[in-house]
């Protein structure tokens, strides 16, 4: 997309966040109590932030219309670690916010992320996906005025050589796979295209692993579905506040809600970019125990 990478601790840091992950990872100070979601770009992040902070908050707004995913803009609810916040050695403002998210690998986290009790959920997508994606929000927002940017073909061969936004994507996932199998009370892993196939048995899971479980009579008065309903990719698409306006002076806020399906990259890869990826991630997942689907059900527009 015409941004300019550095190679740092061997993944791919986009070079205007340099600094602001070198200064997360010397000064945030991971609490216990906070909640840390993990993704690469257009992995189904948004979607994970209004499930869990709606999940944490249930019984602070019981009434859903009062909860702030009314009235802030999605991806906001939890604040990125390395796009919405500098650290530095004391900044008393920082104090109070207890969700964070982040794209940086796990390797790269700051340490007291991995030393402190503080839990990690981890989104991932299937590649093809996450690529089209990503190419659809950087090409709508413009990211590099004067880059031209590269063509689709070009793109996805950099995608496949590894070269991506904190790519490369395997090692990202993989990264997040590993610790999980290592301490599944530490990381939880999830994927999105199982949230879309049982998005409540997902919310059920969070929810258990965040420590806070539905009770049987919160399950028979539907708050799980009510949930569900609530961070809806209908709901949250047409939520005002994520209507109109922009973050970062030019990432629409709308473009954090595009199509939100499974295997839409049929419209824009051909079969033989498909298999060249299918290839690769069998390869690089090969006994890692980890699967991705790139199969899609997406009728051709
Ligand atoms: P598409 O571009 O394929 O539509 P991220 O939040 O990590 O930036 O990922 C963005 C992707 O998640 C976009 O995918 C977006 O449409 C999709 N998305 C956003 N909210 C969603 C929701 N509630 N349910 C399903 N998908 C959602």
């Amino acid at each position: 997309d015409g941004v300019r990478f550095v190679k740092y601790q061997g993944f791919w840091c986009a070079l205007y966040l340099f600094r602001q992950i070198l200064s997360a990872q010397k000064h945030f100070k991971a609490k216990d109590s906070h909640i840390i979601l993990a993704s690469l770009p257009k992995s189904g992040t948004t979607w994970l932030k209004s499930l869990t902070f709606s999940i944490v908050n249930r019984n602070i707004y019981p009434n859903h219309e009062e909860s702030p995913l009314f009235t802030c803009h999605t991806p906001h609810l939890f604040p990125n670690l390395e796009f919405d916040l500098y650290w530095e050695q004391e900044n008393p403002n920082l104090q109070n916010i207890q969700n964070f998210s982040t794209h940086v690998p796990f390797h790269s986290l700051p340490k007291s992320i991995i030393e402190s009790e503080c839990r990690i959920i981890y989104i991932s997508r299937n590649p093809l996906d996450m690529f089209i994606s990503y190419r659809h929000f950087s090409l709508e927002n413009k990211f590099v005025k004067d880059a031209t940017p590269f063509e689709l073909d070009e793109a996805f061969d950099m995608f496949c050589r590894g070269i991506h936004i904190m790519g490369p994507f395997w090692d990202h996932v993989l990264g997040f796979w590993n610790a999980h199998l290592e301490n599944p009370r530490k990381v939880l892993f999830l994927k999105y295209e199982d949230l879309k196939e049982d998005v409540t048995f997902n919310v059920k899971k969070i929810a258990e692993f965040l420590g806070c479980p539905f009770s049987p009579e919160e399950e028979e008065q539907g708050v799980v579905e009510e949930i569900t309903k609530l961070c809806s990719f209908e709901n949250l698409k047409k939520l005002e506040v994520n209507k109109n306006g922009h973050v970062y002076g030019i990432v629409k806020k709308s473009s954090y809600f595009r199509k939100g399906e499974v295997g839409d990259w049929i419209n824009y890869l051909t079969p033989a970019m498909a298999e060249r990826m299918d290839k690769l991630i069998e390869t690089k997942f090969k006994d890692s125990g980890l699967v991705f689907n790139t199969q899609s059900k997406v009728v051709k527009n």
